[in-house]
């Protein structure tokens, strides 16, 4: 394994210990993880890979097989800076757990496509330190531990969603999480039993006010909840008694959130009954609340999904945060070629740089790899 090698000629040892953490996309539950409501996230093939070595003093040398130079020795936490404090930040919530590590780290999950790199970093980072100190986490505390990393340490205030799917997931699975209870169900989807692939319109686009805008959602849908009354809009029951109660970006903030977690419900019951060819409307909705309510598409997102269903996709949405990223498009396998030439072509006549295709096949959660 390259990361072993690239660890063995910076340190001189081999690893004690080698984790792997996949990134993620979400099927549906948009925007709702931090509303205590339900998301139904699956992890993909791609993630990052970590050969991880205790030390005896509390330095943390660090080298990625990504960026070029020496390995990075951070000698107290507040040194770290850019993606190295995704791998600090899970240290530092350790506290005195752990101390300090060597850490070799690969990772190929598609950079700014919006898959979760930085929870793949965390969960692989977790992940490891956990059992070279035998700390008894569960893959839920670490996804926690993660997501509290990333908080409190790089400063996004995001919720639970990727680092549990990181966590948890299954293969031949999405994750049914109730973002309130942390209880967890592994759903079968299987995609290629029905000729279908789900796959991932990378836009290539990336919003720079997108971490800023992510702030402003979480704060007016927790204004929205107390303005109501309730603990968060996951508690909303009588929707247009709620919208009579609220006014403009709120309001449009509380109706995405009610319906999406009713998006989810249904979905779930869709695939419960084996009606996995039927989930397209729903992608479809949540899409257009996304793009109208939530505000959070891009004219780049929302032309892949435009695009997609116009060469013949049976449903399509964007896909994580919003403001660029990534959009996914339910297609029967016969469609494929179809709906990836409606989308180059839409994107070529604006004149855009063309979006990268990628295949979401419903992978493994965190595991140790050697
Ligand atoms: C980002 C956050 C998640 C979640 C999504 C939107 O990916 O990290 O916690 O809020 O946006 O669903």
């Amino acid at each position: 394994m390259r990361v072993v090698d690239a660890f063995r000629a910076a340190f001189g040892a081999d690893p004690r210990t080698v984790w792997h953490a996949p990134g993620r996309v979400n099927l549906i539950g948009e925007h709702t993880d931090y509303n205590d409501g339900f998301v139904l996230p699956f992890a993909v093939p791609w993630g990052v890979t970590a050969a991880v070595s205790p030390r005896e003093d509390a330095t943390i040398r660090l080298l990625s097989l990504q960026s070029s130079g020496d390995p990075l020795v951070i000698s107290s936490h507040e040194e770290s800076q850019g993606w190295s404090r995704y791998v600090v930040g899970v240290l530092a919530m350790l506290g005195d757990r752990v101390r300090g590590a060597d850490i070799a780290i690969d990772g190929d999950v598609p950079q700014g496509a919006g898959l979760s790199s930085s929870a793949a970093l965390e969960v692989a980072i977790a992940s490891a330190l956990n059992d070279l100190y035998d700390l008894g986490m569960t893959p839920m505390e670490l996804a926690l531990l993660s997501q509290r990393a990333e908080n409190d340490f790089v400063g996004m205030p995001c919720g639970i969603m990727d680092q549990a799917a990181s966590a948890l997931s299954a293969e031949g699975h999405a994750l049914f999480l109730d973002c309130r209870s942390l209880g967890s169900r592994n759903i079968p989807l299987d995609l290629a039993a029905h000729g279908l692939t789900i796959l991932i319109i990378d836009t290539q686009v990336h919003h720079e006010h997108a971490g800023g805008e992510y702030a402003k959602r979480r704060a007016e849908c927790e204004s929205a909840a107390r303005k109501l009354g309730v603990a968060a809009l996951r508690d909303v029951t009588d929707l247009a008694g709620a919208l009579d109660q609220l006014q403009g970006a709120e309001r449009k903030r509380t109706m995405h959130v009610v319906t999406e977690n009713h998006r989810v419900e249904a979905l779930i019951g869709l695939l419960r009954a084996g009606a996995i060819t039927e989930i397209g409307a729903l992608l479809n909705a949540s899409h257009l609340s996304l793009r109208d309510q939530y505000e959070v598409s891009s004219p780049e997102l929302d032309l892949a999904v435009e695009a997609s269903l116009r060469g013949g996709a049976r449903g399509a949405r964007m896909t994580g945060g919003g403001f660029g990223g990534s959009a996914i498009a339910l297609v029967s396998d016969e469609r494929l070629e179809a709906v990836k030439e409606s989308v180059s072509a839409a994107y070529a006549e604006r004149g855009w740089q063309p979006p990268r295709f990628l295949p979401a096949t419903p992978s493994p959660g965190a595991r140790r790899v050697s």
